[in-house]
């Protein structure tokens, strides 16, 4: 990788080739994407009565913060609202909503001095997606809620675009994983038993690009992108939106990028919605799927 583009106006078809191909696409605040933040935060505020809950975690013990949490991110990913503003959103970029699928957004926070790091408030390592059975062709976007600084946001680590890490995820399979842990995460304060594919090699952080938006600005990267959460050294929370997204016509034809490193099974082909209706992409194309892909050392042209 080697470029970042700021509200490139490229096609969609042109800006997935890109993606696949490491770049990173950054966009300024748009209406669509500030009203998203303003119903996230209606929900945030909601949930702190009477606290800032950027500093919300100053003012109770880890346990009452974590079961806040723990109502809070599922009745924002299930509120049938926040799917009718990630459709305004694609709308809004260019994305044809018939072939574009998304997956339902989460709403994701990091904690200050290492309040919560693990299980509803999970600290990224650096992974890749792809680690976690998504597809080469899926689309990441994130989103700021409150005002970001370089010591709460999220960091790409680029040497590892084209350059394989020893890693687990030949231990993971996606429907597995769901079906073992997956309604737990509230569960777990202290520390996460779920066995998450990560690097078996020490992974060198730097160098690495921290691009700060304004809140309703969005990151979009490649879900192969190298990627983990900044240790939280700013003294306030950060809470941020992320959903996917994939094309259809690149699930189809197996199109997106390179595949460095990643052994997993399974898919999360069948999470994805189509922008028109909702429908999922059929279970004939998931099912190609279901295998993973093999290792490919095709490095991207220009990365
Ligand atoms: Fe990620």
């Amino acid at each position: 990788m080697n470029t970042i583009y700021f509200d490139s106006p490229v096609s969609d078809e042109v800006r997935r080739i890109r993606i696949y191909d490491g770049q990173l696409f950054v966009f300024s605040p748009r209406p669509s994407t500030l009203a998203f933040c303003a119903f996230a935060r209606e929900l945030i505020e909601a949930s702190f009565p009477g606290l800032d809950p950027q500093t919300a975690q100053y003012h109770m013990p880890v346990e009452k913060y974590a079961a806040i949490l723990g109502e809070l991110k599922p009745a924002f990913i299930h509120h049938p609202q926040s799917k009718a503003f990630l459709r305004d959103i694609l709308s809004d970029l260019g994305f044809d909503l018939e072939k574009t699928y998304f997956d339902v957004p989460r709403m994701r926070s990091s904690t200050s001095d290492d309040y919560l790091t693990s299980g509803i408030a999970y600290a990224w390592h650096p992974h890749r997606d792809t680690w976690y059975s998504a597809p080469a062709c899926q689309v990441n976007w994130w989103m700021p809620v409150y005002d970001l600084e370089s010591e709460n946001t999220m960091a790409f680590h680029p040497r590892y675009w084209s350059q394989a890490v020893p890693n687990t995820s030949g231990d993971y399979n996606y429907a597995e994983w769901n079906r073992l842990f997956r309604p737990n995460a509230a569960q777990h304060i202290k520390e996460d038993p779920r066995p998450l594919p990560r690097a078996t090699v020490p992974v060198e952080l730097e160098p690495q690009i921290r691009p700060i938006c304004p809140v309703g600005g969005v990151l979009m990267f490649s879900g192969a992108q190298m990627h983990s959460s900044v240790p939280n050294t700013s003294g306030r929370t950060r809470f941020s939106l992320d959903f996917r997204t994939v094309h259809l016509d690149d699930v189809v034809a197996g199109r997106g990028a390179p595949n460095v490193d990643s052994a997993c099974t399974g898919t999360t082909m069948n999470d994805y919605l189509r922008g028109t209706d909702l429908s999922h992409i059929a279970p004939e194309i998931v099912a190609l799927y279901e295998a993973g892909r093999p290792v490919s050392n095709a490095a991207a042209p220009h990365s």
